[in-house]
């Protein structure tokens, strides 16, 4: 008798388009989901138009954000009509926070899943292509494998900088934050998951590693195995061959000395740090719910100065927080022009549901927050200039990401302080890390050449 080989079926190639609101999490999440989906024949596509499935993960932190969705969403009924088989799936943090309304909302959506419901994705989306049926999954713990979850990466090609979730939800409440309602409570992955999935990664050609969580510093809470956010970079130092690595976000009032030391003692931790201040007013601070006064922030930027002289600084602030005045807006400008960030994301406080800033009376009228936002970004692009132009004549070690954007003649890559920069050479493989001195410097990045 001849044993014949077991051929197992190629499952049907199909056709996944990916649209990702919001932050890097949110990101994280979105190739997750092309990953799970992998095995089942879907394939990335970026022409919306012949996809099978389109998957979208949103974001509702800010109104404006949660606006965007809308007018997306908007846009492919007509879409649907043409290709009544695609099935349409919401996912993230809007999704999490209307649920049924959504599907009531938008009748051409098939599926809207929550924050906590990724993992359940195949299953969920098999259901509705047998069945027809629309549903909404918003599972308030994630089943058990969700944080422990390593899928693999099922042959989805992996970039260059590869984001990697530890932790998810939050619990600390800031005032006029919506993150803790729509993600839950904090919760950390097993660091034996992470060091599998950063290995993998490795093996399959990332070289920088990003770890995520709304508030990374306290990594470790509610683990089995005691382990603290410091243990955690120190086994990845340790245990992977990564060449960089890089987390975000850090809360001022849990950033300890231990881990500001981490960035002296550890080869492959980069000189960047994203520190999100929100206000540079003590009352505003106080009652954003955030934990720290201004002067305790001055002091750990000092303190990261200190052991890091060369570090890059990001920062997140917001203008028009109810009841801010004048002179407490002045505090956020002072606070930017004795910090020095070299890059800020800024924001104008919206009002977000179930909040208690949203209850919060005096509210700052819309164009005051406009006209503050302004002048804050720029003051923000003068200092950004300024800091990028004292990068030249500088030495610096850049990761190759690919091939620039802006010229096919130029590769383009990041400094450890996470600056980009493009150089004339299009023939350096995305991974390696090239030697380049600084020749000119504008808004958003640098110049560099070969030395
Ligand atoms: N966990 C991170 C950031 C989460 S949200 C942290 O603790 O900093 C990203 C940024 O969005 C925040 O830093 C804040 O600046 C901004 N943001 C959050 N809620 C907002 C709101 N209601 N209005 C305007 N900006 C907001
Ligand atoms: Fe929101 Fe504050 Fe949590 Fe950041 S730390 S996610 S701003 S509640
Ligand atoms: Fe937005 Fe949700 Fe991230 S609200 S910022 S996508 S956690």
């Amino acid at each position: 008798m001849t044993l014949q080989p077991l051929l197992k079926a190629e499952p049907e190639t199909r056709s996944i388009f990916v649209h990702t609101f919001g932050c890097q999490m949110n990101e994280y999440d979105s190739l997750r989901v092309v990953r799970l989906l992998a095995p089942l024949g879907y394939r990335s596509t970026t022409d919306i138009s012949e996809a099978d499935v389109v998957f979208i993960n949103t974001c509702s932190v800010r109104e404006k954000a949660e606006q965007k969705v809308y007018s997306f969403l908007g846009r492919l009924k007509p879409l649907k009509q043409r290709r009544p088989h695609m099935k349409i799936i919401i996912a993230g943090c809007v999704a999490q926070q209307l649920g049924e309304k959504l599907l009531a909302r938008f009748e051409y959506v098939d599926l809207v899943l929550g924050t906590r419901a990724v993992s359940s994705i195949t299953g969920l989306l098999e259901h509705a292509i047998e069945t027809g049926a629309r549903l909404v999954h918003l599972p308030e713990i994630d089943p058990g494998d969700e944080l422990e979850f390593h899928c693999g990466l099922n042959g989805v090609q992996t970039h260059v900088v590869a984001p990697v979730t530890i932790m998810q939800g939050c619990d600390n409440f800031c005032s006029y934050c919506i993150v803790p309602f729509v993600r839950g409570r904090e919760r950390s992955r097993p660091a034996d998951a992470i060091i599998r999935e950063i290995s993998l990664l490795v093996e399959s050609g990332a070289r920088e590693v990003l770890l995520l969580g709304q508030n990374v510093n306290s990594y470790g809470r509610g683990l089995e195995t005691d382990i603290s956010f410091v243990g955690l970079l120190r086994r990845i130092q340790d245990e992977t061959d990564l060449a960089r690595l890089r987390f975000t976000t850090s809360h001022p009032k849990d950033l300890t000395d231990e881990l500001i030391r981490c960035f002296a003692e550890l080869p492959c931790l980069c000189a960047h740090l994203h520190l999100p201040v929100q206000a540079g007013s003590d009352e505003i601070l106080r009652r954003m719910n955030r934990g720290y006064s201004r002067s305790r922030y001055l002091e750990r930027i000092d303190r990261l100065r200190e052991i890091c002289p060369d570090i890059g600084l990001s920062s997140d602030v917001m203008v028009g927080f109810p009841g801010e005045s004048e002179e407490q807006f002045q505090d956020t400008m002072n606070l930017l022009k004795t910090v020095q960030f070299d890059s800020l994301f800024s924001f104008k406080y919206s009002d977000r549901p179930d909040t208690r800033a949203s209850r919060f009376p005096d509210k700052v009228p819309e164009d005051v927050k406009a006209r503050r936002l302004t002048e804050l970004q720029n003051l923000q692009a003068e200092i950004t200039l300024r800091k990028n132009l004292d990068e030249i004549g500088r030495i610096r070690d850049v990761l190759v990401e690919g091939t620039s954007k802006a010229s096919k003649e130029q590769s383009t890559g990041r400094t450890q302080q996470n600056r980009v920069v493009n150089f004339d050479n299009p023939d350096v493989p995305a991974g390696r890390i090239v030697r380049l001195r600084i020749t000119a410097a504008f808004a958003h990045s640098l110049l560099g050449e070969a030395i």
